[in-house]
């Protein structure tokens, strides 16, 4: 029998409006017109922040809206990659990150000494790369892919290549199962996705029978084979417009459920659960705060600057990828 989790979920039901916008938030969007400011928000940005931003995603349509963005700033709400990816595809605009210490686990699972150093070593290799690296990164790439293409751009990589799959290993067995396509995998991981276990899952399952299991690609193997669809947060969106499911258990980081519930307004949403939380924040998403937003309109910075011999150099795949995606 499947036991109980020892601890309230965390559900989110349908609910009449939403909150009202705060004095902060309303400072916010006048800064943004003053300044001439697009705000980009990955979907695990917290709600206050999803509320004032022109744009709401994940990272491959905010790469598309960064690269199209026409404003003078782009205030990116998300981690630095994103941040930089944005910088590198849009260089004649200021790019602002809220809280440059937002990093992302998986990104610093792989040094680009240490793929250079492994290119070095075996100069065959495609390197394809998840976009949650460095932009030192991308620069050693053949292509990048997202957890929302990555089948796609995989499926067109040289059939005579070997490839070198760069810094998801989770990602990148989901992917290799999915193509049927063999890829060497770098050992690293999100440190909030490996989080979610199966016996979590099973937990929150038995409490809510009815409910689909949707989960990212992050997870574990043996998370995602429990799940009824696993997909990109944006596809997630999707998928719970389309299920008949009224109750749909998402099995990713918490700030996707208040996307969810904007999208899909008179469905519940419940929080896939790890063995001591009901939810799973992602420490470095979570460091954006609406004082930050507020504040980095106010004062410019920080910004986000790099090299020119990277930036171009990290540009060609991800343009290979942008372009390969369409
Ligand atoms: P998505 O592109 O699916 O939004 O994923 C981004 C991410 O960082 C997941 O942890
Ligand atoms: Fe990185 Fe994981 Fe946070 Fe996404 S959820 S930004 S992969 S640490």
């Amino acid at each position: 029998m499947t036991s109980v989790l020892n601890y309230e979920p965390l559900v989110l039901e349908p609910r009449k409006t939403a909150p009202a916008l705060t004095a902060i938030q309303e400072e916010i969007l006048a800064l943004k017109r003053e300044r001439n400011a697009v705000i980009l928000a990955h979907n695990y940005q917290i709600e206050a922040i999803q509320q004032v931003a022109d744009y709401v995603g994940d990272s491959l349509g905010l790469s598309y809206q960064a690269q199209a963005a026409q404003a003078d700033v782009i205030l990116f709400c998300g981690v630095h990659f994103m941040a930089e990816t944005a910088k590198i595809v849009n260089p004649g605009r200021t790019v602002l990150l809220p809280d440059l210490e937002a990093g992302c686990s998986l990104s610093d699972s792989c040094p680009a000494e240490r793929l250079a150093a492994y290119k070095a070593a075996n100069p065959d290799v495609y390197v394809v790369a998840y976009i949650n690296c460095s932009a030192a990164v991308k620069a050693l790439s053949d292509v990048i892919v997202t957890s929302g293409n990555a089948m796609k751009i995989v499926g067109k990589v040289p059939a005579d290549r070997e490839i070198l799959f760069v810094p998801d290993q989770n990602l990148g067995q989901w992917v290799s199962s999915k193509t049927g396509r063999q890829m060497r995998l770098w050992p690293g991981s999100c440190y909030a996705h490996v989080q979610f276990t199966t016996s979590a899952i099973e937990k929150i399952r038995a409490q809510f029978p009815d409910a689909p299991v949707v989960a990212h690609p992050e997870c574990t193997q043996a998370v995602r084979d429990l799940a009824d669809e696993v997909c990109s947060t944006e596809l997630m969106v999707k998928f719970a417009k389309e299920t008949p499911a009224d109750r749909i258990i998402v099995v990713t980081e918490s700030g996707m459920l208040h996307r969810l519930r904007k999208d899909v307004p008179h469905k519940t949403f419940i929080a896939g659960p790890t063995d001591t939380c009901a939810c799973n924040d992602c420490r470095f998403m979570k460091m954006n705060t609406i004082e930050k937003v507020r504040d980095a309109l106010k004062n410019m910075a920080p910004q986000i600057d790099l090299p020119e011999d990277i930036r171009t150099k990290a540009l060609a795949p991800i343009q290979r990828m942008l372009d390969w995606s369409r």
